[in-house]
């Protein structure tokens, strides 16, 4: 069974070709991605009409490179897979009317996958198979925590009330001078500093439930910097890294405790990290020590397949085509798709 799917939710066009049975691991025949990072950076956020704009202008090279990497032609493809949601609208539209065109013209089925849940089960590509499990999603727009019973029976216990973790992480980055993408930055900057130096607030700790704040933590943060420089400017250099691995090391509390306290509400004994903040290797050794402590299994994705890529897309496709569960051509996207 061979797969092709592509993801334009956001700033990264990509397009992937998996081969897969099932209780087989999946294999990722190629899984090609066109960021559009630097094109944003300048303006420091990601901007819709360009994102979309450029998803066009890549998405058929791409498609003919993943082709040409898996040494496949389009005719050799039993089924196409997109993006349907959550994200930019425009953009979704490029990359799923596109795999739509391609399943009508190769007379081939087009299943439309959910973003949340090509990056839920990115742990599980070459796996074959996945357990019931706590699964913690953690990008640049979704902080989620949810039950998975298996795949396509997910229970929300929480999310995020105001910012996504990703989202913190790529604010606090610019309020201190970084570069866009925060994320990346803020992690090389705290090697150098001490997670104790601030003591930034922990929100809703406190609360029994499973929900995250990260919106006082930025203002914290905030605080912090036009405390030490009246009239808020760039912070002293010297305080960078304590700020950032300061502000890290609060993140990763918050996610750890109401992670772990989720596995024990519900009896889970895995749990599973996926999304671009759970490339953060500070974030995986707090996850690592703290499963070691209370004897739980942890997996997360491959590097390559925790920030924005269809090959994760791919695989929550062949899980669907397996179960005979495939779109009609009139799917429509939906920017706002829930999980
Ligand atoms: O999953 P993703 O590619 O996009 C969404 O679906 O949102 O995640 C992108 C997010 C950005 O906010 C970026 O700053 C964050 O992941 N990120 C990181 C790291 N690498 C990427 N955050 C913390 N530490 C990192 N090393
Ligand atoms: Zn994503």
């Amino acid at each position: 069974m061979l797969l092709l799917a592509i993801e334009s939710s956001c700033d990264e066009t990509a397009v992937a070709i998996l081969s897969g049975s099932p209780g087989e691991p999946a294999r990722i025949l190629a899984s090609e991605i066109s960021s559009q990072i630097e094109l944003h950076r300048v303006y420091g956020g990601v901007v819709p009409e360009l994102a979309s704009r450029n998803h066009s202008l890549h998405l058929r090279p791409l498609v003919e490179q993943a082709l040409a990497t898996a040494e496949l032609t389009l005719k050799d493809i039993d089924c196409f897979a997109a993006t349907s949601g959550p994200g930019l609208a425009s953009s979704l539209l490029i990359g799923a009317t596109a795999a739509k065109a391609l399943a009508v013209a190769a007379g081939k089925p087009f299943i439309a996958v959910n973003h949340l849940e090509g990056h839920l089960l990115s742990p599980y590509v070459g796996q074959g198979t996945v357990p019931p499990h706590i699964a913690l999603i953690v990008s640049g727009g979704h902080t989620l925590l949810l039950d998975v019973e298996n795949p396509g029976s997910y229970r929300r216990l929480g999310s995020t009330r105001d910012d996504a973790a990703g989202e913190a992480f790529d604010k606090v980055g610019k309020m201190l001078g970084l570069p866009y993408p925060g994320g990346p930055e803020i992690e090389k900057t705290a090697k150098g500093g001490d997670p104790n130096a601030f003591r930034f607030p922990r929100s809703m700790l406190k609360d029994p439930g499973f929900d995250f704040s990260f919106s006082g933590l930025k203002t914290a943060v905030l605080y912090t910097l036009t405390d030490q420089n009246p009239g808020y400017g760039t912070p002293r250099t010297s305080d960078l890294p304590d700020l950032c691995a300061s502000f890290q090391q609060a993140v990763i509390d918050v996610l750890v405790v109401k992670t772990l306290r989720a596995a024990r509400h519900t009896g889970r004994s895995t749990i599973a990290l996926s999304g671009g903040v759970s490339l953060n290797q500070a974030l995986r050794d707090g996850f690592a020590r703290a499963c070691e402590k209370e004897g739980l299994s942890l997996l997360t994705a491959d590097s390559g397949l925790c920030t924005d890529n269809a090959a994760m897309i791919a695989f929550a496709a062949l899980l669907h085509h397996f179960e005979g569960r495939h779109s009609p051509l009139d799917a429509d996207i939906d920017p706002n798709l829930a999980l």
